[in-house]
């Protein structure tokens, strides 16, 4: 860490850190109740654990991407961040008002909670992951402003580095993309294009850009290999996620009653769409294989090659399974999206915060790296959480084609339920794995609390403050 305002990045991390440890407790209910469906019900039916868990992971990985922009803004402009004060004062105010809403998700009934946040004045609410009543929509487009002013300003002040501008562009660009939030009319087909912009247009395009920023700045900060490499790659592999990603939205318009032409358009350009996460597999392996120093932080290191090689899996491969037009026509909406959800979520956007989370974490804590046992515990934390998570995704396809076979193919298709019952075996499984990836998760957490300090020689020490 090279300047104190860099600091504020820390709430945000350890926030994402417990938000994330919600996600996942609310996944497990979620789990559970696909197992025993009268699971808590009334009090917090499947429709709301489902809803918390996901808005939960979107506001965990909103606020790692925060306090990575905090972290890695003013080192790479080589000043102090414009005002650490708004910053902290931003992150007070998204943190509470994501608490009040998660509150307001569980403690009432969903049409009560839109009729007291004023759903009728600018109906937005219902889409998944857009739940968000009107006033924490309006709160996270604050949040979002405040952001991007302030690291804006960092940025004009100070040194502009391609990987900077970037990451900055592509700030603006997840800001923008959620405008579209606001738009939910009665017409579906017009819904549906809107709600994709923001959730297509979100994972496959801008977050992926942010995704490459954050690993070329890890890889550049532990490797030591010159920033134009590193550079280089990020421009093309930025390129390649829009040329692919922005008509590969018409992977889904197939269904929604828009024009045919998108057929073939989303089977064309989406099923393009894992090369530039090949390419960042590549990237990694080759700026990893060429590095000029051994980092202390083998954790951050794990985490860095581990990211691009899940988002892959689950991006890459899952997503491509069910992409071209005929297949999606039988796996739509079965547990094989969720798979694949579940997977390229975890592997591209989860395990990239974890990673910056993992590097800047022992910096912003006063020290290089944590000790050698600390470390050991991150990275057994590491391997259950991702092999969990692969347990997951493999036991949710295995439900996923139980249904597109018992249900979407055959002269005597089963009903929706009793496909559910066939399934059933996998739906423990999957609670199973579930529990596991909790069991990582708390070894992951345990590392910060014995973090320690890696002792290591003066050589490699200055050779690392160079
Ligand atoms: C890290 C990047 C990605 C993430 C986080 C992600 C996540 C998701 C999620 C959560 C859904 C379910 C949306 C819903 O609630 O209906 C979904 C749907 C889908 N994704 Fe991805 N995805 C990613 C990349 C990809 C890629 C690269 C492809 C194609 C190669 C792809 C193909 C699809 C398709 C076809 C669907 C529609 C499935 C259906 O409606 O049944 N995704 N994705
Ligand atoms: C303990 C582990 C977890 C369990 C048991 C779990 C369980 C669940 C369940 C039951 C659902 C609802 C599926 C449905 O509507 O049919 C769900 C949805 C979802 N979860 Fe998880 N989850 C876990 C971890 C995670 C993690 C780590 C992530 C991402 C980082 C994640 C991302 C998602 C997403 C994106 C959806 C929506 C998927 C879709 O609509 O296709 N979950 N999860
Ligand atoms: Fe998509």
């Amino acid at each position: 860490m090279k300047f104190s305002s860099q600091r504020v990045a820390l709430p945000y991390f350890v926030a994402a850190l417990i938000l994330f440890t919600g996600q996942i407790v609310f996944g497990l209910i979620a789990g559970y109740q696909y197992i025993n469906g009268t699971f808590l019900f009334p009090e917090l039916p499947f429709s709301v654990s489902r809803m918390v868990h996901t808005n939960l992971l979107i506001v965990w990985l909103l606020m790692a991407f925060m306090g990575a922009a905090y972290y890695i803004v003013p080192e790479e402009a080589q000043t102090e961040l414009y005002s650490p004060k708004l910053a902290l004062l931003t992150f007070w105010i998204f943190f509470l008002a994501g608490a009040l809403t998660i509150v307001g998700y569980i403690a009432l009934p969903y049409d009560k909670l839109a009729a007291w946040t004023g759903n009728a004045l600018l109906p937005t609410m219902g889409r998944g992951y857009l739940e968000q009543p009107l006033p924490t929509k309006i709160g996270i487009v604050l949040v979002a402003l405040s952001l991007l002013f302030n690291i804006s300003m960092t940025l004009w002040k100070g040194r502009k580095t391609s990987l900077n501008m970037i990451l900055v562009g592509s700030l603006w660009g997840l800001a923008l993309l959620f405008l579209p939030s606001f738009y939910f009319p009665v017409d579906t087909v017009k819904a549906s294009y809107s709600w994709w912009w923001v959730i297509h247009g979100w994972v496959e395009g801008d977050w992926e850009l942010i995704l490459s920023a954050l690993l070329g700045f890890i890889l550049i900060r532990t490797t030591g290999i010159d920033r134009e490499i590193v550079e280089k790659w990020m421009y093309v592999i930025v390129a390649m996620t829009l040329v692919t990603g922005i008509i590969g939205i018409g992977h889904h318009y197939y269904f929604i009653g828009a024009p045919e032409y998108w057929i073939w358009l989303g089977s064309i350009f989406s099923a393009l769409e894992p090369i530039p996460f090949i390419m960042l597999i590549v990237f990694a392996l080759r700026i990893l294989l060429q590095r000029r120093r051994e980092h202390p932080n083998r954790a951050a290191m794990l985490w860095a090659i581990g990211t691009p090689l899940m988002a892959f899996l689950g991006a890459g491969l899952w997503g491509f399974m069910i992409t071209l037009a005929p297949v999606q026509r039988l796996a739509h909406g079965t547990n094989f999206t969720a798979a694949h959800g579940h997977l390229a979520f975890f592997g591209a956007y989860a395990m990239v915060s974890l990673s910056i989370i993992s590097y800047a974490m022992p910096l912003l804590r006063g020290r290089q790296a944590n000790s050698e046992s600390a470390q050991r515990w991150e990275m057994s934390g590491f391997w259950i959480m991702v092999l969990s998570m692969v347990g997951i995704a493999l036991t949710l396809t295995g439900a996923g084609l139980v249904t597109v076979f018992l249900q979407r193919t055959g002269a005597n298709p089963m009903a929706f339920m009793d496909v559910q019952d066939q399934a059933r075996i996998f739906f423990i499984l999957r609670e199973f794995c579930g529990f596991c990836f909790l069991g990582g998760l708390l070894a992951y957490l345990y590392s910060f609390s014995i973090a320690g300090e890696y002792t290591f020689d003066r050589e490699t020490r200055n050779a690392l403050n160079h």
